[in-house]
């Protein structure tokens, strides 16, 4: 596996990793990776010939800079989880790499940022947007793969990647979780061991307001007991539990063919998110 770190290595270290055809796949990430990280990869394996990874850590979509600040940082554990994985390239970009003197550029997705998380965390999809762009400009990979654990930001990058024609296809692969329900996130290591049991409420409650509404249940009151759910099991903060049109995110008052149902909750000091597909029986 090359690892890439100065930009000037990056051009070379790509086309001897392509070599004339082969068709390569792209998995960005800030690293502390976990096992759904590592399903991207596998994932890329999968579809094309070599997988190449990003680390970094944009703090360009952090809103709050504590939560930038303790964000984990595990280079050397990740370096070896890339490799064991069959990752054939990692670039590390610097914040200088990406955010040259004078950057000035600010890409902003309308429509889709708008809600949730980007009502939430002002800014954080602008920052999404402008890093993903970058990074895909840099590689030029034949496809880039991204969790559907993060639903918005997917339908984000989908939106800036059609817009500006960067020619890559986006692919999207279903959340991973722990054995008990809880998403992989690498938020997860900042929950004490109490918080780590309490967190269950939130994939608990997904999955009660899916079910009820699956089940032609009313979607204000199950998306109210779901509120309710999280705040009895210890979340202080409920941003918001929504059903959402699952490509254009907006708001649905009634079930619908094409529908996800979205949550954000805080634990602690650890503020998490969730999404879960419903379907109509
Ligand atoms: P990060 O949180 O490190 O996640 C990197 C990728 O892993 C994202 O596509 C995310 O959706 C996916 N992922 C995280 N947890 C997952 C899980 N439990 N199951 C499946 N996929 C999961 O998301 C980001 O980084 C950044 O915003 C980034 C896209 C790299 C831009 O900076």
């Amino acid at each position: 596996m090359q690892i890439i770190r100065a930009l000037d290595q990056l051009a070379p270290a790509l086309a001897s990793v392509r070599g004339e055809t082969d068709t390569l796949a792209l998995v960005p990430t800030m690293g502390a990776l976990h096992d759904g990280h590592l399903a991207l990869v596998a994932e890329g394996r999968r579809r094309a010939a070599r997988v190449a990874a990003t680390i970094f850590v944009n703090p360009m979509q952090f809103n709050d800079p504590a939560d930038l600040a303790r964000y984990p940082r595990t280079e050397e554990a990740d370096l070896a989880k890339l490799e064991a994985a069959g990752c054939d390239l990692v670039w590390l970009p610097t914040p200088q790499h990406l955010y040259p003197d004078g950057f000035a550029t600010t890409i902003s997705v309308a429509g889709v940022s708008s809600r949730w998380e980007g009502e939430h965390r002002p800014g954080h999809f602008d920052g999404v947007a402008t890093v993903v762009a970058k990074l895909l400009l840099a590689v030029r990979p034949d496809l880039a793969i991204f969790g559907e654990k993060d639903w918005q930001q997917l339908a984000v990058i989908r939106r800036v990647t059609t817009d500006l024609g960067l020619g890559t296809a986006i692919v999207g692969h279903p959340t991973v979780r722990e054995p008990d329900g809880l998403a992989m996130s690498s938020r997860n290591a900042l929950l004490s061991a109490d918080e780590r049991i309490r967190a269950l409420a939130l994939p608990e409650a997904l999955h009660a307001a899916a079910a009820a509404i699956s089940g032609g249940g009313a979607v204000g009151p199950a998306l109210q007991q779901a509120r309710q759910a999280l705040r009895a099991g210890g979340f202080s903060e409920v941003d918001y539990v929504a059903l959402v049109d699952a490509d254009g995110l907006e708001p649905l008052e009634r079930p619908s063919e094409n529908m996800r149902l979205l949550a954000a909750a805080t634990l602690g000091r650890v503020r998490l998110i969730d999404n879960m597909p419903v379907t109509l029986e």
